[in-house]
């Protein structure tokens, strides 16, 4: 990409989510931004948002940006783990009981629902909740009514609703493990987060962000660079923990090493291992290296061809059932490509 239309492209960027304030959300990728500029449209209505995305990925800082910048936000934003609270508690948690409505229940106590009252309430983890409670909670987010546990009184309160979940709720309606009608009650606004793989941009800026937390916690922390192999290591892994994961790293190493200049062997191990043997090509990389369609295409077969055959040690029989592919073809292209057990999988 020319610097001219990516700084053109950051400007649109820019321009999509002006006025929001998104302060603690690093981050340049076209996929963030998406992101942020759903956040920015969203905050100004009431309507029910559902982000998901897999663990750290940031779901909990972009409902907390919605709310800091929705006309709720000096109201509460309270948050309810669903998926932490034990099921027999989740539903007093959730609306609160009266006194006596259950063994133990010496008192009366409110719910989350009603400290919530003018502002949001961030129901995460809610694909955990039990088919019982997701009737109950239906009828209290349709009708913003409810009663506390061993109560008559109609409660009535006025919050927005965001929830958050790591799981794929189509998948769970389909097992029966969810509510059709509460998903689309909770999803009129959905977000979703990418993982830190599909928007490798982002890992350094995020690596960055880290570092100037850091300074701005420890006064004699120095900024650290990485060198170029380990940032290829950092730019090539997987990142299965996502941005929590690449923060718990940064912190690890500003701890452990002491040296200004971050080698390779310096990061953590599973970053290292990972990066050794890499086998799938990431799309930011082939872009951002300028890499052709065509030369993508041949790296990325390289790559799985490498790894059924690493995987299966070189018996190209099973390598080419691993690759539901004729053995006869599989043989042909090892030879095409020149694909020998000495070679390294292709590195993006
Ligand atoms: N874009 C970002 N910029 C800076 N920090 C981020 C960003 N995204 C996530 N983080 C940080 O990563 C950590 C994980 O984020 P968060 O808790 O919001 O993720 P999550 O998706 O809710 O994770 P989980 O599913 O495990 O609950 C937090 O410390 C958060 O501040
Ligand atoms: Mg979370």
């Amino acid at each position: 990409m020319t610097t001219a239309v990516s700084q053109n492209r950051a400007g649109q960027d820019q321009d999509s989510i002006k006025g929001f304030d998104r302060d603690g959300i690093a981050g340049v990728s076209k996929g963030l931004f998406k992101v942020l500029e759903t956040a920015r449209k969203v905050a100004k209505s009431d309507s029910s948002v559902l982000i998901t995305g897999e663990s750290g990925t940031g779901k909990e800082l972009i409902a907390r940006a919605i709310h800091r910048n929705s006309g709720r936000c000096n109201g509460p934003m309270v948050i309810i783990n669903c998926g932490a609270i034990p099921s027999e508690l989740l539903e007093s948690e959730l609306f609160g009981h009266e006194r006596g409505a259950f063994t133990g229940a010496h008192r009366s106590r409110i719910g989350r629902f009603e400290i919530a009252d003018q502002g949001t309430i961030f129901l995460d983890e809610i694909g955990d909740m039990s088919p019982d409670l997701q009737v109950k909670l239906l009828r209290a987010i349709q009708e913003r009514q409810f009663e506390r546990v061993g109560g008559s009184q109609t409660i009535s309160v006025d919050i927005r609703v965001i929830s958050a979940t790591n799981k794929d709720l189509v998948a769970a309606i389909k097992q029966g493990a969810f509510r059709e009608d509460l998903y689309y009650r909770l999803n009129v606004i959905p977000i979703h987060i990418l993982p830190l793989r599909e928007r490798r941009e982002d890992i350094f800026p995020l690596a960055d962000y880290f570092q100037n937390n850091l300074l701005r916690r420890t006064t004699d922390y120095q900024i650290k660079k990485f060198s170029d192999q380990a940032r290829q290591a950092l730019e090539q892994y997987e990142w299965p923990g996502n941005i929590r994961e690449l923060e718990n790293m940064v912190e690890r190493i500003s701890v452990l090493v002491e040296e200004i200049d971050i080698q390779v062997h310096d990061l953590p191990e599973c970053i290292i291992n990972d990066s050794s043997h890499s086998t799938s090509p990431s799309v930011s990389c082939v872009f951002n290296k300028g890499i052709g369609f065509n030369e993508a295409v041949d790296l990325y077969q390289r790559s799985l061809i490498a790894h059924a055959l690493n995987e299966s040690g070189w018996v190209k029989a099973r390598a080419a059932q691993m690759l539901k592919m004729n053995r006869t073809t599989l043989v042909e292209k090892l030879k095409k490509m020149n694909i020998t057990p000495e070679m390294d999988a292709p590195i993006f």
